[in-house]
């Protein structure tokens, strides 16, 4: 029987007076690519921050994998299984792409020989083994994201946060990214997406949920989600979604 790897139970995150997360319970299975729609501003972001541990809220429980994270530092959340990219890209810019990837290895400690036969199939896997002496810097924005997913890989996750992982990637490069979540799922990881481009989560997604103004409007099978009309009155009529 499928499990459930995260439960999300009545989280609500005030910032003063705006309420960013409205009392929003959800629960995703192990194996299960879950797409996470809605407007800007919705709170997308946000429950992201507060599952990872960036952000503290209001009110709610947060279980992974049975056990209740919602009092542990971010960096102990990633030893429980929890990665996550960010919507804005954050490498050490002055650091190698290799380099970058070893810091998300280095809690596994051993050699330098050692730390490097760990990430080259992460390199592999992100497609940037020829990149892989460059500073990060000198990276196009389809490889800074590709850098993001590889420094996250790193941690060895079960359960991966993935930001807005298309959001200013050139268009060739789309296809491979998606290839490359597919088979991440294909070896085991579960994965929450935020993405604007329809398309992309339609091809990517098992289940979607709507966020609107922090409450949890509509959720299910993508293509049932994105014909519900609320979800097409509050969001896919709006110019900030591609490609619908
Ligand atoms: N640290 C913070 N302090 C104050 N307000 C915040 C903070 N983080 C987010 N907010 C506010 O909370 C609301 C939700 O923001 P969030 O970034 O989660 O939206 P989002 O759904 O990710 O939007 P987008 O699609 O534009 O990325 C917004 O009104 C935002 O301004
Ligand atoms: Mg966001």
């Amino acid at each position: 029987m499928a499990s459930d790897l995260l439960d999300v139970r009545g989280v609500t995150c005030r910032f003063g007076g705006l309420v960013a997360l409205d009392n929003v319970s959800l629960k995703v299975v192990q194996g299960e690519i879950v797409g996470l729609i809605g407007p800007n501003g919705a709170g997308k972001t946000t429950l992201f921050n507060v599952i990872a541990g960036a952000v503290r809220p209001s009110a709610g429980e947060i279980i992974l994998d049975g056990g209740d994270i919602a009092g542990l530092p971010p960096h102990q959340r990633s030893r429980r299984g929890l990665a996550r990219t960010f919507q804005i890209t954050q490498p050490f810019i002055n650091m190698t792409v290799e380099e970058n990837i070893m810091v998300g290895a280095l809690r596994f400690g051993g050699s330098l020989a050692a730390m490097r036969r760990r990430v080259e199939p992460i390199l592999e896997a992100v497609g940037l083994k020829d990149r892989r002496s460059i500073l990060a810097k000198g990276l196009s924005t389809g490889q800074r994201k590709r850098l993001e997913l590889g420094r996250a890989l790193a941690t060895e996750p079960r359960l991966l946060l993935m930001d807005e992982v298309t959001g200013g990637v050139d268009q060739p490069s789309i296809p491979g990214l998606l290839e490359l979540v597919l088979s991440l799922r294909a070896a085991g990881r579960t994965i929450v997406l935020i993405e604007h481009n329809m398309r992309v989560m339609r091809g990517l997604a098992d289940r979607l949920i709507f966020l609107n103004r922090g409450s949890l409007l509509a959720e299910g099978p993508p293509d049932a989600v994105v014909t519900d009309p609320r979800v097409i009155d509050i969001y896919l009529g709006s110019s900030d979604v591609a490609d619908r």
